[in-house]
């Protein structure tokens, strides 16, 4: 039985004063006339991380239409928008009222991206929010009367202003679902029309700033699609957007520097995601298997077949199960397009920018000095139309010194002033005027995709006196048991709270490791479990600080811990 205000004010009084402890007691459940309050987990001081608390509105009192967050999709962006709007109702609640986190309310904030998420959640019968909420101290002494104004008046008043419906909900509420439902439809509907990625007219690509991701404001040009690229798609309530479809296949953006090519590249690595409407790439949909590859020197690497992009290594290093503590850039590069293909990647997404030189080309120059006898390096540019023609997957490249590609494209995009050109002709013709004159080094095929077969062992999460402790340091850093893992080079991360859910994903992966379950096998184990079980299958605890990620993160985190070993199955 839930408790009542009058009993949570009566225990506030009985420990107003003593040390913080004692706001133990005010754990448990509480009905506040139409809400229900459960304080799940008291901090341990007022420094600590806030104390978990979730509000509960039942759904016939909170009088949203059913269907707007019926099926998983509507369910997704119902729960998103209901976030951001207990997040900004928080902001007006939350004060400083003592020491450390005193006083504060707060839920996890979404960024420009629309992802599943614990923050809110429909369950059966209710609308339950998760929120983080400092209780008050004078130094380390309980503040009760604060407390009292806190759970029983700020934070129900924030619940009200976010979880209720009210008159101007059903047209933000409606904007919000038809712009998610409309990037998923568009991206269900990419393969069958031949295409890897779509790019709607009109969309603003260039953001505020490297650290601002919303969009830039004044002076952004929006994007026109190239008339033999363009096509229509349908949207929601018989609207329709054109603009330029990629196709299968290779495709590359070319144009001079500063033009605007990685910044259409970063719109389609984050086309994997859906946007807010505002955000100026809700048009933009890339498939949501895409894989963003660069070289990232210094990373580990366990047991990777790098052998169709590396030879022979001098002093006789074996290629086809390559383990490294310190990769190059080319080996590293190797290595991340070896492991998206492991886990099911159809598109590679690859700008010059963060790439390996070596590993992107070769020229009839440098052949002709370096025999390939003595380079073990088979250059990316001989072995991308294998994997297109052989496993299927497609690459979009940003070039702007390599002429040398236009042999192996289907499809070129020259970007000018920001606006993009279809020059594949022009580039064909180029091509064929101008013989770019090198021997081919790529073999026969591209080589045997191999998985491997984690080993649990490798992976040790104690540290201290738990035997489990992960911890999302930032963005881009876990602490997984005592060994670090950097994640800043992989760039399709955009929250912590997935880097959060990383964590605790990789310890569900070690749960199934067997020796004999393959990592694609294990990611498809979790990813079931995540499906039916939802994020909370993360943790025994309601937290409300995941947001979803991608297989493909997972992977990646758990392929750059140190620790790791490998055994390959073929
Ligand atoms: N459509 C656009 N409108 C206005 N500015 C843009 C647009 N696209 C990119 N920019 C800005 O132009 C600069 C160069 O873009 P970038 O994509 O890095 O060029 P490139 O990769 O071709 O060298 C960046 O500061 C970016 O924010
Ligand atoms: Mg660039």
């Amino acid at each position: 039985m839930p408790r009542t205000a009058d009993q949570l004010i009566a225990t506030l009084r009985r420990i107003d004063g003593r040390g913080y402890k004692a706001y133990r007691d005010v754990e448990g459940r509480y009905s506040l006339d139409e809400l229900q309050l459960s304080v799940d987990h008291v901090q341990g001081d007022p420094f600590a991380t806030p104390s978990r608390v979730r509000v509960m509105v039942p759904l016939a009192r909170a009088g949203f239409p059913r269907e707007l967050r019926e099926g998983a999709t509507r369910e997704r962006a119902f729960c998103d928008l209901l976030t951001r709007r207990m997040h900004a109702a928080c902001g007006g609640v939350s004060t400083r009222a003592g020491t450390g986190k005193s006083g504060l309310i707060d839920i996890d904030r979404p960024g420009q991206e629309v992802l599943e998420r614990t923050s809110v959640n429909v369950t059966p019968d209710a609308i339950e929010a998760r929120v983080m909420v400092g209780l008050p101290a004078a130094g380390r002494r309980i503040l009760a009367d604060k407390a009292e104004d806190m759970l029983l008046k700020r934070l129900p008043s924030a619940a009200r202003a976010a979880l209720l419906a009210d008159g101007s909900t059903p047209a933000e509420m409606d904007a919000h679902l038809r712009a998610v439902e409309d990037q998923v439809r568009i991206r269900s509907d990419l393969r069958e029309r031949g295409l890897v990625a779509f790019v709607g007219d009109g969309s603003v690509l260039p953001r505020r700033s490297g650290i601002d991701p919303r969009p830039m404001e004044a002076g952004a040009v929006r994007f026109e699609s190239p008339h033999d690229l363009r096509m229509t798609f349908q949207l929601s309530g018989g609207r329709a957007v054109g603009g330029m479809g990629i196709p299968e296949g290779v495709t590359l953006i070319v144009g001079g520097g500063y033009h605007g090519k990685s910044t259409l590249l970063s719109a389609l690595e984050l086309g994997v995601y859906d946007h807010v409407p505002g955000d100026g790439r809700e048009l933009v949909v890339t498939m949501d298997d895409a894989v963003k590859i660069r070289a990232e020197d210094g990373r580990s690497v366990a047991g990777v077949d790098i052998s169709p992009f590396i030879g022979d290594l001098p002093f006789g290093g074996d290629t086809s199960s390559f383990s490294t503590q310190n990769a190059s850039g080319s080996t590293s590069q190797a290595a991340n397009i070896i492991e998206a293909l492991e886990c099911g990647a159809s598109v590679l997404l690859i700008d010059e920018d963060t790439s390996a030189t070596n590993f992107m080309i070769r020229d009839r120059r440098m052949q002709e000095l370096v025999s390939k006898a003595g380079e073990p390096i088979t250059p990316f540019i001989d072995k991308v139309r294998q994997m297109y023609d052989e496993l299927g997957v497609s690459t979009i490249i940003v070039v702007g010194g390599a002429g040398d590609y236009f042999d192996v494209a289907d499809t070129v995009v020259r970007m000018d002033a920001y606006l993009p050109a279809d020059v594949t002709g022009q580039a064909r013709e180029i091509a064929g005027r101008h013989p770019s004159e090198r021997s081919f080094e790529g073999g026969a095929a591209f080589g045997t995709p191999t998985s491997r077969v984690p080993d649990a062992a490798s992976l040790e999460p104690a540290r201290g006196r738990r035997q489990e402790r992960v911890d999302a340091k930032s963005l881009d850093t876990i602490l997984f048991g005592r060994t670090t893992i950097d994640l800043s080079s992989v760039e399709q991360l955009v929250t912590v709270s997935q880097t959060r859910a990383i964590g605790d994903a990789i310890l569900l992966l070690r749960r199934h490791m067997d020796g004999a379950l393959t990592l694609p096998e294990l990611l498809d184990a979790v990813g079931r479990e995540l499906d039916s079980r939802g994020l909370d299958a993360l943790s025994r605890h309601k937290l409300g600080g995941y947001a979803r990620p991608r297989r493909h993160e997972i992977a990646a985190a758990l392929n750059r811990l140190r620790t790791l070993r490998v055994t390959q199955r073929r």
